[in-house]
């Protein structure tokens, strides 16, 4: 295969986002919070409310419902979120947008929404494909500056070595499964499958006969046998995909016709109205005949207020057919205008879908749970701090905020690795609170210097 080269050493690459510390909700075997737990701290009622979600949606009882995460800035609702995605395992599709991303030059709202909710929608199909199969032996991820932030790095390509009991390879791949394998978070030791078309990737377990799998007593990860055979395998399993994957395939497969001779099968921007139709029919057909099963994942959209009228109302519209997701939206603000009118309401959201939603609130943290995010937040950053440093943080995070707190966190590790220090102390974050200013403060600035600034 061409795909297969040669792999030389490269040092790992660091995955750490803001939220990356988070591994599922932090509840025991009963459903109740632990204080600290799976990366989460406090936010109990919230927590044990989003577990009760968790049963409902793997029970399949949920479908078709909207939950609202709502609270103050800060307050851990998107956090709450990723943790809800953890906690439903791999397969349970999760997508996570933001109610900005519907504004799109190149497509209309109601279209980016739809892309959505099917990708949210997993069916999981019983038949013959084509696939990668095995344990990872590497992960190679390399990164380029992005496009149109040269500050940013994002992955382009990955090599990622597999091993099953007859052979090892490396495959190379674009930018989709390098993000993918971000996204599963896969590590040396996992198994898993990645499909040949689709290039869709599904993270079966951790390998039994992988040292992490030989090492990992805590039951927390599902352990398989390392897979047999050659690794790239023709057989008849059990395969998740989503109505999405298949909505491609199938417009794909249209444009593959008498067109492509023509005008060398451009791809659309958008899917066709019947081609979903077509695919919903297949897809229902399957389910009759017991060759698929479906299941509805989460469709989690973050900052909510940013939808407007059309598309809430697209949203409560979908939610009446058959094939849709559990829809999860988060917002910060309070008694505000539904964008695009003048109509004030509670959330920036209409009535009528609050009234058919659960809402679960967050509260703002204590001093205590504030120091106990920061500390698990530096472990995550591999930061060393004094305790008189960790006391002033908690300071800024009492008085400021808990985003503003973890930020200077890793701005006065900065400053303490530029001195040649190991460990942040005091005067790190005291440093860097002088150089930077929170919301409070660079709006006095602004209110300071009003005068002087330039107006339109
Ligand atoms: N209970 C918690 N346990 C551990 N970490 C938390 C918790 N709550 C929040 N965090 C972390 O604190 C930071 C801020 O939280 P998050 O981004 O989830 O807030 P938010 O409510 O979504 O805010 P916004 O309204 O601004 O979107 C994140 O890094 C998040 O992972
Ligand atoms: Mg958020």
């Amino acid at each position: 295969m061409s795909l297969i080269k040669e792999v030389e050493e490269r040092k790992a690459f660091e995955r750490i986002g803001a939220h990356s510390h988070i591994k599922g909700l932090g509840l025991d075997k009963n459903m109740k919070v632990v204080f600290k737990k799976d990366g989460m701290v406090g936010q109990t009622k919230a927590r044990e409310a989003a577990g009760i979600i968790v049963n409902m949606i793997k029970e399949g009882k949920l479908s078709g419902r909207t939950i609202i995460l709502a609270g103050p800035p800060g307050t851990g609702k998107t956090a709450l979120a990723i943790g809800i995605s953890r906690e439903l395992g791999v397969n349970v599709p999760f997508i996570q947008m933001s109610g900005s991303e519907v504004y799109s030059s190149e497509r209309k709202k109601t279209e980016v929404l739809m892309e959505a909710l099917r990708k949210s929608i997993g069916v999981e199909i019983h038949e013959v494909r084509k696939v990668y199969e095995g344990e990872v032996v590497s992960i190679d991820i390399e990164t380029r500056p992005h496009p149109y932030n040269p500050y940013q790095k994002v992955p382009y390509k990955v090599k990622i070595r597999l091993r099953t009991g007859d052979e090892e390879k490396t495959l190379e791949a674009g930018s989709s499964i390098a993000q993918q394998i971000i996204g599963h978070e896969v590590v040396e030791g996992d198994v898993v499958q990645i499909d040949a078309e689709t290039g869709r990737l599904v993270k079966l377990g951790v390998c039994l006969e992988s040292e992490r799998g030989k090492t990992l007593d805590i039951d927390t990860q599902q352990k398989v046998p390392r897979p047999g055979g050659k690794i790239l395998k023709e057989k008849e399993f059990v395969y998740t995909l989503t109505l999405n994957d298949l909505d491609k395939m199938a417009a794909k497969q249209r444009s593959g016709g008498v067109f492509s001779l023509f005008f060398g099968g451009v791809e659309s921007k958008e899917i066709d109205s019947e081609v979903r139709l077509e695919v919903d029919k297949q897809v229902k057909e399957w389910v009759d005949e017991g060759r698929a099963f479906i299941h509805p994942g989460v469709l989690f959209i973050d900052d909510s207020h940013l939808l407007d009228l059309e598309a809430f109302s697209f949203l409560s519209r979908s939610m009446e057919s058959e094939l849709v997701p559990i829809i999860i939206l988060a917002t910060n603000r309070g008694v505000t205008k539904i964008r695009g009118t003048d109509v004030l309401s509670p959330l920036g959201f209409p009535l009528d879908l609050i009234d058919r939603s659960v809402i679960i609130g967050t509260m703002e943290y204590s001093p205590e749970e504030i120091r106990e995010i920061l500390r698990i937040r530096a472990e995550e950053e591999k930061i060393k701090i004094s305790e008189e440093a960790l006391d002033k943080l908690v300071d800024v995070g009492n008085r400021s905020s808990l985003r503003y707190a973890v930020q200077l966190l890793s701005l006065a590790a900065q400053d303490a690795k530029v001195n040649k220090k190991n460990v942040v102390s005091a005067e790190n974050v005291t440093k860097v609170s002088g150089l930077f200013m929170d919301v409070g403060e660079a709006s006095e600035y602004l209110k300071k210097y009003e005068e002087k600034l330039l107006k339109i």
